[in-house]
């Protein structure tokens, strides 16, 4: 039984103003839902059109598409659900920190529909236990879609399990965590793996001996983080990867990428990505304190207009957070060498970066919330289109408000945005279910599931 009325959003709703009618062939009103507003499409086109879901899957896209549910955005954007290819959830470890529960709630509220959890947790995810630990974790308690990044060991013996994962996570230099590898024989051999696995590897780009070399200037004044992690030990770390990535035909994709050295030695094959905190403050605001400490640090303003102009013509493709939920206690010590590393920023990936759209265009700023989909291979994500997961969120461009620590789901209880112009979704579904409506927590019954290359 099927409704002709195209304004209800709810079948009973419909009983009021449509006539029942039986579903024929050219009918589709057997769908579960169809979307309206104004789309973003897959060749970058941002158009008034509508989408119809089946069985959690977008199905059909046009102007006439029907279902037993329509939700009509207006002139609201509607987009693919944001990558956010860097998480760090501590669950394992310190789920009180950050679990993938709250983590993924945060993601939610943040338009955010898939995440890539990083390995750096306790313990480490570096064996099978480890991994489908975490897989079973995330699973019974995340509510938007998860990727695990394996973490490579100092014997190489995870590299066996590369197929299991979404893909790898490699620290050429120290950071929370304790995870780096200084063998450059070791992360070859990781290429290799992973370009027979097609798996991307993911690098933490600051080279150990460059770090090495300025640890003498680290003293506890918050500045100096920044001056002993200067921009030649990003330039330097990639440089050395070029090398090691050499003929073995692997994914390379930069973390975090923080500066302009880093970017002109950026090997055409590579891809990057960028968190907001590199792109919205400059190495000034160390002065402030603990809030503004992570690795790789805060940069120049010079630095700062580099990664703009990369993110707009394409040469850094991706967003990213680094979301790293570290307790306002800890961020609060005037010691800078105790402070631990790392901001949260998953909910405010793209809600803090849409104010500046400008900058780069809005719809080169969509695709890089949902770049990762195409860099980690995970074909069902990000993309408004015919047989992709219906995982979208809806925005209204014409009210950003501030951001508000109270409203941040993270359980890191702060955030270094706090007071920045945001638009945050209104509504977030994922596969058909909507976690957000109305700017408002609903995905308690929602469960994500496990995302990696087909
Ligand atoms: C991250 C964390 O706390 O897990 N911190 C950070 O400063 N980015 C680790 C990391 O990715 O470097
Ligand atoms: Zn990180």
């Amino acid at each position: 039984m099927v409704f002709s009325c195209m304004r209800v959003t709810r079948r009973d709703a419909g009983r009021a103003c449509g006539t029942p009618k039986r579903a024929s062939g050219l009918d589709r009103a057997v769908n579960d839902l169809v979307v309206k507003g104004r789309l973003f499409l897959p060749d970058g086109r941002i158009e008034r059109g509508g989408f119809a879901v089946k069985g959690g899957r977008i199905v059909e896209l046009g102007a006439h598409v029907s279902g037993a549910r329509t939700a009509d955005h207006g002139e609201r954007l509607v987009v693919p659900g944001a990558i956010d290819p860097h998480v760090h959830f501590r669950d394992p470890g310190h789920p009180e920190k950050e679990d993938f529960g709250s983590g993924t709630r945060a993601a939610a509220l943040g338009g955010v529909t898939t995440v890539l959890d990083m390995p750096n947790t306790v313990p480490p995810t570096f064996t099978r236990e480890a991994l489908e630990d975490k897989l079973a974790r995330a699973s019974a308690k995340a509510c938007v879609d998860f990727g695990i990044h394996l973490g490579l060991d100092e014997k190489g013996d995870s590299l066996a399990l590369l197929p299991e994962a979404t893909s790898m996570k490699v620290y050429l230099g120290a950071t929370t965590g304790n995870l780096l590898v200084r063998d450059m024989a070791l992360v070859r051999r990781a290429l290799e793996a992973a370009a027979a696995a097609r798996r991307t590897v993911v690098f933490h780009a600051e080279s150990q001996a460059c770090l090495d070399a300025h640890a003498d200037l680290l003293t506890d004044e918050y500045p100096t983080h920044a001056t002993a992690r200067p921009d030649r030990c990003e330039a330097e770390a990639i440089e050395a990867l070029a090398h090691a990535a050499d003929a073995t035909g692997a994914r390379v994709h930069i973390a975090h990428l923080s500066t302009a050295a880093g970017l002109a030695t950026l090997a055409r094959s590579f891809t990057a990505e960028v968190c907001p905190h590199h792109l919205l403050f400059d190495r000034d605001r160390l002065r402030e304190g603990g809030r503004f400490k992570m690795n790789p640090p805060l940069r120049t303003p010079e630095d700062m207009q580099a990664l703009w102009s990369a993110l707009a013509d394409g040469r850094i493709a991706c967003l990213a957070s680094d979301h790293a939920p570290h307790t306002p206690h800890e961020k609060a010590t005037e010691r800078a060498r105790s402070c631990p590393a790392g901001v949260p920023g998953v909910q405010t990936l793209l809600p803090v970066l849409l104010p500046h759209r400008e900058r780069v265009g809005l719809p080169r700023l969509l695709d890089a919330s949902v770049a990762a989909a195409r860099i980690f291979g995970l074909s069902r994500k990000g993309a408004l289109a015919p047989g992709m997961d219906a995982d979208f969120a809806v925005y209204d461009l014409d009210a950003p408000r501030p951001v508000r620590t109270a409203e941040m789901a993270s359980r890191a209880g702060w955030t270094p945005f706090e007071g920045l112009a945001a638009v945050f979704p209104t509504h977030t579904y994922l596969r058909g279910a909507a976690v957000v409506e109305e700017g408002a927590f609903v995905g308690e019954n929602v469960r994500g599931r496990f995302v990696k290359p087909e």
